[in-house]
């Protein structure tokens, strides 16, 4: 007889999205997001204030909708999954003392999930059948690198960014090119009205191992930008976005594809905001394609912050029986580690 699975609720308050989610097993039930972005974007970012304030209005019901839409209630819950970093301080704390309050009134397990853990667990509610060994693309705001995930708890870092996060990149090319935040999705539909005609600076294309540098390509098109506008000359703002939006990914995909030829895995994975781009997507598919290697990529909704991923990840240390202590507290920065 097999065990039944466990139904676990994720919380996520680490930015600007309020999110719940319910899982059984790796099956996803429901996946609810309140999003402040709007809020957030007339100020050009994130105002911390604004977004505890926000996800203060917002948890409660958010949750309220997952468990409905999961068909379950709150009493039926085997175990609550938490952001507890890393993130702004002030948000996080408004969604781990939610998640404290409801583990403790339910006396259920409460589980302190690590953010990009939790991005790197997303791939798993996309197939049921996926199990490490298998190498992964992790690129969002805060991080870019690739990783060896030998089981689902442990991982080698095999390389990463020296300088920006690809996330951070696109959102300060958004920022000369005058769109708004968050620069990712905007810097892509502009690209698609352009060409990638402008020749780029080579980023660390075929030298430094797995490592990517952001800083050299950044600069290279602010320097574009403005010359051309102090000159008074006319350029094309989707032709620097297109190009642009090339350099950066390309290097990404290439690179996570030799690193699975090198590991000797025929599985990639990905998870993070950046890999919600459909550019990227559709080169790392082809590329995969191409190398007989099989790609799992999470929907765009479970690459850019969500609470499913959380919830996944919370199975994870739900099977292997770790659990937080109500005493746990946010932690605003948490450094990428394969333990
Ligand atoms: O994973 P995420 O939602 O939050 C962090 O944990 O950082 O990633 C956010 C980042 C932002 O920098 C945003 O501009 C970028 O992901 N992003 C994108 C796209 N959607 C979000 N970058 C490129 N293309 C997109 N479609
Ligand atoms: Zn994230």
């Amino acid at each position: 007889m097999t065990m039944k699975e466990p139904l676990i609720l994720g919380i996520e308050s680490s930015c600007d999205e309020t999110a719940a989610a319910v899982i059984r097993g790796r099956s996803l039930l429901s996946d609810e997001i309140i999003s402040s972005a709007q809020l957030q974007a007339k100020f050009g970012g994130v105002v911390p204030e604004l977004a505890s304030r926000a996800h203060t209005d917002a948890v409660d019901e958010v949750t309220r909708r997952a468990l409905e839409n999961a068909g379950v209630t709150k009493e039926q819950l085997d175990a609550v999954a938490v952001t507890y970093g890393a993130g702004l301080l002030g948000a996080l704390l408004v969604g781990l003392s939610f998640a404290k309050g409801l583990a403790y009134a339910q006396n259920i397990p409460l589980i302190g999930v690590n953010h990009i853990r939790g991005h790197l667990a997303a791939a798993y509610l996309e197939d049921g059948s996926l199990e490490p060994p298998f190498v992964t693309l992790l690129a969002s705001g805060g991080h870019t690198a690739i990783l060896y995930a030998a089981s689902e708890t442990k991982f080698e870092i095999l390389g990463g960014t020296l300088d920006d996060a690809a996330g951070e990149a696109f959102d300060k090319i958004a920022r000369v090119l005058g769109l708004p935040y968050p620069g990712g999705p905007h810097v892509e539909a502009l690209a698609q009205e352009g060409k990638p005609c402008i020749p780029m600076p080579r980023m660390l294309k075929g030298t430094g191992g797995y490592n990517f540098s952001y800083s050299g390509l950044k600069t290279y098109i602010i320097n574009y930008v403005h010359t051309a506008e102090q000159c008074g000359e006319v350029y094309s703002r989707a032709d620097v976005a297109c190009s642009f939006q090339h350099a950066a990914l390309d290097i990404l995909v290439q690179k996570t594809v030799e690193a699975a030829h090198e590991k000797g895995t025929d599985t990639v994975t990905a998870g993070g905001g950046v890999i919600a781009n459909g550019y990227l997507r559709e080169t790392l598919s082809e590329a995969c394609r191409r190398e007989g290697i099989r790609l799992v990529l999470p929907a765009k909704r479970r690459c850019t912050d969500n609470a499913a991923m959380i919830a996944s990840e919370g199975l994870i240390q739900y099977r292997a029986g770790n659990f937080s202590p109500l005493s746990i507290n946010a932690v605003p920065s948490i450094p990428l580690r394969g333990e």
